[in-house]
């Protein structure tokens, strides 16, 4: 057996080096990035059998928003939760599979400065059929009083203020990503040492790329401005090498990596069926819109800029277009 490699660095290591820059840094942001890692990874065991054992399926009841629920979400609902109560980073949590924040007021949770807000198991639909899936997660200062317990106020904060905010995809290899102010970073699960290494240091999204990513099937549906965007997308004459390729997996974690990537635009527009898109302001697109721009590309809901939508519900949903800077840019002249 060969030795352990030292050109590794394991998420620890590497989020415990960044505290290097700051010399008054508690650590805590750390921690709490190393609980993330650590549920995903139990996540991660989970959906890797998910076609042997009795996972798969519904679980039987429909969430808030009226979806199904998937036995996988609920576990993985309840990891996230579970690790993050008992580690000492997290005041409290949002999710999208729970009616209402849940406060951590434990002696020690009380104390702790973040918040954490995830859709736990994102593109669900698509378990069943063994393809891609994924977590989401935001974190913020909280902005109440730390001893005191948290409200609603810490939750409902605009996404330029997040600390921190990545993803788990569970891929053809398991990654997280993360970004904080400072950049954007992945890291691969080895399952053979059960550790992310880093493997995608400083992620930045090409400014121009050849992909556009959207469910087709609802084309007469969307507003005029997208309609005439995707429709330059499949021709020829464009200046910016095009036509694209249409990639659309149906996770969106899965479709807004590869154009994290590669280069590309993921759209969820509004419809006439859904007037506010599908995807959900707190779990879904801020804490993409915040990744996204930290390597370099945009988000907005066709209008304005994610990060600075002010929220006031908890499961509220946003249109959403994002990705590279000058793809965002063409589409911004068609809205
Ligand atoms: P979730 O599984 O958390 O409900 O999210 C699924 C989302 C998103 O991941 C994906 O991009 C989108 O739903 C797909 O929706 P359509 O099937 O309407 O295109
Ligand atoms: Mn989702
Ligand atoms: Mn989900």
């Amino acid at each position: 057996m060969s030795a352990i490699s030292r050109k590794v660095l394991t998420l620890d290591e590497f989020t415990i080096l960044q505290l290097r820059n700051f010399p008054n840094a508690t650590g805590e942001l750390s921690g709490l990035l190393r609980d993330i890692g650590l549920a995903a990874k139990r996540v991660n065991v989970e959906v890797n059998k998910a076609g042997l054992v009795d996972i798969l399926g519904d679980a039987g009841a429909t969430n808030i928003q009226g979806e199904d629920v998937k036995k996988l979400d609920v576990f993985a609902n309840n990891q996230f939760m579970g690790v993050l109560r008992h580690g000492i980073s997290c005041a409290g949590i949002g999710s999208e599979e729970l009616d209402d924040f849940v406060v951590f007021d434990d002696p020690v949770s009380v104390n702790s400065k973040y918040v954490c807000l995830f859709d736990p198991l994102d593109g669900s639909g698509n378990i069943d059929v063994n393809v891609s899936i994924g977590t989401i997660f935001s974190v913020f200062r909280r902005v109440t009083p730390v001893g005191t317990p948290v409200t609603a106020a810490d939750f409902l904060q605009p996404g330029v203020k997040q600390v921190a905010a990545g993803y788990v995809i569970y891929g053809s290899s398991t990654m997280l990503v993360y970004a904080t102010r400072r950049g954007c970073n992945g890291f691969t699960l080895d399952p053979s040492i059960g550790e992310f290494c880093l493997s995608h240091p400083d992620i930045k999204c090409p400014e121009l790329g050849k992909i556009y990513s959207v469910n087709h099937g609802n084309f007469f549906q969307y507003d005029e401005g997208v309609r005439k965007y995707i429709d330059g997308c499949q021709r020829k004459n464009k200046s910016n090498g095009g036509p694209y390729t249409q990639r659309y997996i149906g996770s969106m974690v899965a479709d807004v990596h590869r154009n994290l990537i590669k280069g590309g635009i993921f759209m969820y527009p509004a419809t006439q069926d859904k007037p506010n898109g599908k995807l959900r302001l707190l779990y879904e697109c801020n804490p993409f819109a915040f990744i996204v721009e930290v390597a370099g590309g945009k988000a907005t809901n066709g209008q304005q800029r994610i990060l600075e939508i002010v929220p006031t519900e908890l499961h509220q949903r946003s249109p959403l277009f994002i990705g590279s800077k000058l793809m965002m840019e063409e589409l911004e002249s068609h809205l």
